[in-house]
């Protein structure tokens, strides 16, 4: 009986792991993107080993700012396999991200990804996310340089730059490619678009203000 107990909460963990492992595991020391390979696997077909060099695993221009004159404010230089192959099937990835005065990134979340910053400038900026249902929990703090911030995988969270100079950071990710749910174009700017008297239901509003909001996606 006992025995039965202890097979079963080991296979119960078993399950609740392979739940949590978001990417897989590699089974080789690495796989190398071959990015031109027009088989669909999930990840990138691996490029001969033979042919592998260190750029595969290599790039730079991290420590030169983005441009963020654009309506949001912010910008990124992603580090994911699809910039660097040599990441494939490694479940990590990271990106350089740089706030204007007053930038937002929007509420979004990564599907597949824990991510964590590490701010390099800045002193007043905002994140946060939100718990699922039924809290709704918001959990928010302004930090600034050398402050670290983690955003629990699937959550929804934003970022702003409250200060009056430009702030920026590194983020890592607990995915070789996280994937991006920005709310906004989800909801109001998908294609083909979803109805707008789902949306007037959805948000206890007129189907005009949903419109208006669709006008802009
Ligand atoms: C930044 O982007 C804006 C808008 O696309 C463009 O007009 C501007 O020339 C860019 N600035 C630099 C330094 O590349
Ligand atoms: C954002 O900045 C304004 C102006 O300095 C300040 O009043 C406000 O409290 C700041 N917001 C946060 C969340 O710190």
């Amino acid at each position: 009986m006992a025995s039965r107990v202890i097979l079963l909460s080991g296979l119960v963990a078993l399950i609740v792991n392979a739940a949590l492992a978001l990417d897989n595991n590699p089974i080789l020391d690495f796989c190398v993107a071959d990015t031109k390979n027009t088989v669909l696997v999930n990840g990138y077909v691996c490029k001969d080993p033979k042919t592998v060099q260190a750029e595969d695993f290599y790039a730079s221009g991290f420590h030169i700012p983005t441009n963020t004159s654009n309506q949001l404010g912010f910008n990124a230089l992603p580090a994911t396999a699809a910039q660097i192959p040599g990441l494939n099937t490694f479940g990590i990835s990271a990106a350089r991200i740089d706030y204007a005065p007053g930038g937002i990134i929007p509420p979004h979340s990564h599907p597949r990804a824990t991510e964590i910053l590490i701010v390099l400038e800045g002193s007043q900026l905002e994140v946060g996310f939100v718990t699922s249902n039924p809290e709704n929990r918001h959990i928010t703090k302004v930090i600034g340089k050398g402050d670290v911030f983690v955003f629990p995988v699937g959550l929804i969270h934003y970022q702003r730059n409250n200060g009056s100079q430009p702030a920026s950071g590194i983020v890592a990710f607990s995915s070789q490619n996280p994937g991006v749910h920005t709310v906004a174009n989800v909801v109001f700017g998908s294609n083909p678009e979803i109805a707008t008297d789902i949306l007037a239901k959805a948000f206890q509003v007129d189907n005009n203000v949903i419109n208006q909001i669709k006008s802009h996606f």
